[in-house]
């Protein structure tokens, strides 16, 4: 497997440490680090303790070595360490005899404290300062804190300590309060991926920018494990990297690939996601994995959608954002949240299982459902809708029988009637029902086919079955049967938006077009299609307008869907709650 292997010499150092910087200004991406330190070192205004705190591989344990060579260089000051003095080769080196450097994590224990704060006690050998370098800080025991304290609150004039921390919080205030802080950051991508070019370029590593950028996307912010991943590339392809070894190697789903299966979940595209993931196993791809970046993926939608758009806050390279912001118009905030803890639930699922592959499968395909599971306001919504039909087809008998499409929506049944040429409409109940007794002449002439759709208990979804078949087109024929329903109206097809998500909206707005050459050769006669948004929101509308608060039956209903359990079943098993009375 590393058949890159036998390019290396024996003794191969790996980028990060070759590459780590020896001077402040080769530090990237912690100006506000070095330029403070500079100025005091350049005006001697310096602390006898520092803490760098930070996220891990951001260039602490190095900045530490660039201060304490900055001490005790024996060259003249510019602030900046020569590196060529015996003191600072030493230190580059890691043995000079007068900084000592610890790793807390090692030496959590007060008589390692001790030990240290003892030869703390006497004067450096050559240089001028005897200096600490105090990696882990965080992991020291409380006793240990307390025996360190002494000896920062009143140091020896000779005696500095650096010390460096991932875990700020696990600091005592007591000690954070005799310390020069310092917080690093993580470093931004586009930083990271210059650095890399840089070095890429110096090792003569050829490797394309979209390949690079995938080996700083895994470091996640972090320079030392960017170089580490890019370790990892040329010692598994030489230093001819290809693309789709990068991917492999590193275990990462490439984003146009992530975003195909993101579009596919809004789409309810189940063939779609099963061939990605086909194609995931043939290629070798560890699917835990690939669920955690799912996982990841929906973590960064919703944040986004939380109205926080910063890469770095994001974790993800610039250039990802326009697409990531495309992926998240797809959902509704509340869809993201689902889909992220179906994902967790899948990936939980699968943690010891042995046939992960069906297990993802499912998962997936379940995914594509939660994107459509409707709320509870939505249920009730199309219950009442479907209240409105039997009550349209129990008055069959009455004058208004011939009404060629039944108000589905009983959303739109409280507002007035808009303007006429709006291409927006809310109607009135009253209004629609003048306007259907037009419609009936008016549809004399249409072709008999279409007559079939205006036949008496024949409802608005009918309609919009055979307008959704007629576009020919599957993926758009499945969003179409999404909406509420259709009537037609004179020369006009009105698709009922009712309680459609943005997704769903944006769609059929895209595919107006199509929709209306659907409409027209159904219909047998040039028809424009109208989008009706509901009057009300939904969850105002959540009742049919002519039942009163005592309907007994509706409110049973109600009832049962705020129930935990039933809330439950729906998280499950999405589908729709209908009323099923049950005669005694
Ligand atoms: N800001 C940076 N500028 C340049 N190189 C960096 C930077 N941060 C990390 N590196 C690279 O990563 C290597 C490790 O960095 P360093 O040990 O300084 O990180 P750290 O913050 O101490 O990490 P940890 O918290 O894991 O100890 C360095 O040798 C260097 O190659
Ligand atoms: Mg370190
Ligand atoms: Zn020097």
């Amino acid at each position: 497997m590393l058949r890159g292997s036998t390019l290396f010499p024996m003794q191969y150092q790996v980028l990060a440490r070759k590459w780590r910087p020896q001077t402040f200004q080769e530090i990237v991406g912690q100006e506000h680090v070095s330029r403070t330190l500079l100025n005091a070192l350049k005006s001697d205004r310096l602390a006898h303790a520092f803490l760098f705190s930070g996220p891990r591989g951001c260039g602490k344990t190095s900045t530490a070595r660039i201060l304490a060579k900055a001490l005790n260089c024996h060259e003249d000051k510019t602030g900046e360490p020569c590196g060529k003095c015996a003191s600072c080769t030493e230190i580059t080196a890691g043995n000079c005899i007068d900084v000592i450097e610890i790793d807390a994590a090692s030496n959590t224990g007060v008589d390692n404290v001790r030990q240290l704060i003892e030869q703390a006690r006497y004067q450096p050998a050559r240089d001028r300062h005897k200096i600490f370098i105090i990696d882990e800080v965080h992991m020291l025991s409380n006793a240990a804190f307390s025996a360190l304290l002494k000896t920062l609150e009143e140091p020896p004039a000779h005696v500095a300590f650096i010390m460096a921390t991932t875990e700020f919080h696990k600091i005592p205030a007591t000690i954070l309060s005799r310390c020069q802080q310092y917080s690093f950051r993580l470093i931004p991508y586009p930083r990271i991926l210059d650095q890399l070019k840089m070095i890429s370029k110096a090792e003569k590593i050829e490797i394309s920018e979209a390949a690079l950028e995938q080996v700083v996307f895994s470091g996640g912010g972090s320079l030392r494990d960017a170089m580490s991943a890019l370790d990892q590339v040329v010692a598994f392809s030489g230093t001819r990297v290809k693309d789709d070894d990068v991917a492999i190697l590193l275990g990462l789903i490439e984003p146009r690939i992530l975003s195909r299966i993101v579009k596919a979940i809004a789409n309810n595209d189940a063939a779609t996601i099963l061939g990605q993931v086909g194609e995931l196993v043939e290629a070798g791809q560890d699917l835990k994995g690939f669920c955690r970046t799912l996982l990841s993926q929906f973590r960064h939608l919703v944040v986004l959608k939380a109205g926080i758009a910063d890469p770095a806050l994001l974790g993800i390279p610039e250039t990802l954002l326009p697409d990531l912001r495309d992926q998240a118009a797809l959902f509704s905030k509340e869809d993201l949240l689902r889909l992220f803890e179906t994902i967790l639930k899948i990936d939980s699922s699968m943690r010891n299982a042995t046939q992960i592959r069906f297990l993802l499968e499912m998962g997936l395909i379940e995914l594509a459902y939660v994107a459509r599971l409707k709320s509870i306001e939505d249920l009730i919504a199309e219950f009442s809708s479907l209240s409105d039909d039997s009550e349209l087809t129990q008055s069959r008998n009455s004058p208004d029988m011939n009404i060629a499409t039944a108000p589905s929506s009983h959303a739109s049944r409280k507002e007035p009637a808009n303007p006429p040429g709006e291409r927006i409409e809310k109607k009135s109940p009253e209004k629609l029902i003048g306007q259907k007794s037009k419609n009936i002449s008016s549809s004399q002439n249409l072709r008999s086919q279409s007559m079939s759709a205006s036949e008496p208990g024949r409802t608005s979804k009918d309609l919009l079955h055979e307008i959704a078949s007629n576009t020919g087109r599957e993926a758009l024929d499945s969003l179409i049967q999404g909406l509420d329903g259709a009537r037609l109206e004179e020369d006009k097809v009105i698709l009922e938006l009712g309680s459609a998500n943005e997704f769903l909206r944006r769609q059929i707005k895209e595919n107006l077009a199509v929709i209306e050459q659907a409409a027209s050769a159904f219909v047998g006669k040039s028809v424009s299609v109208l989008l009706e948004e509901p009057s009300n929101p939904p969850q105002n509308s959540a009742k049919p307008q002519n039942s009163s608060d005592s309907d007994p039956e509706e409110n049973l209903l109600e009832k049962a869907k705020r129930e935990p359990i039933v809330q439950s079943f729906l998280d499950i098993f999405p589908g729709q709650v209908k009323a099923e009375k049950i005669d005694p």
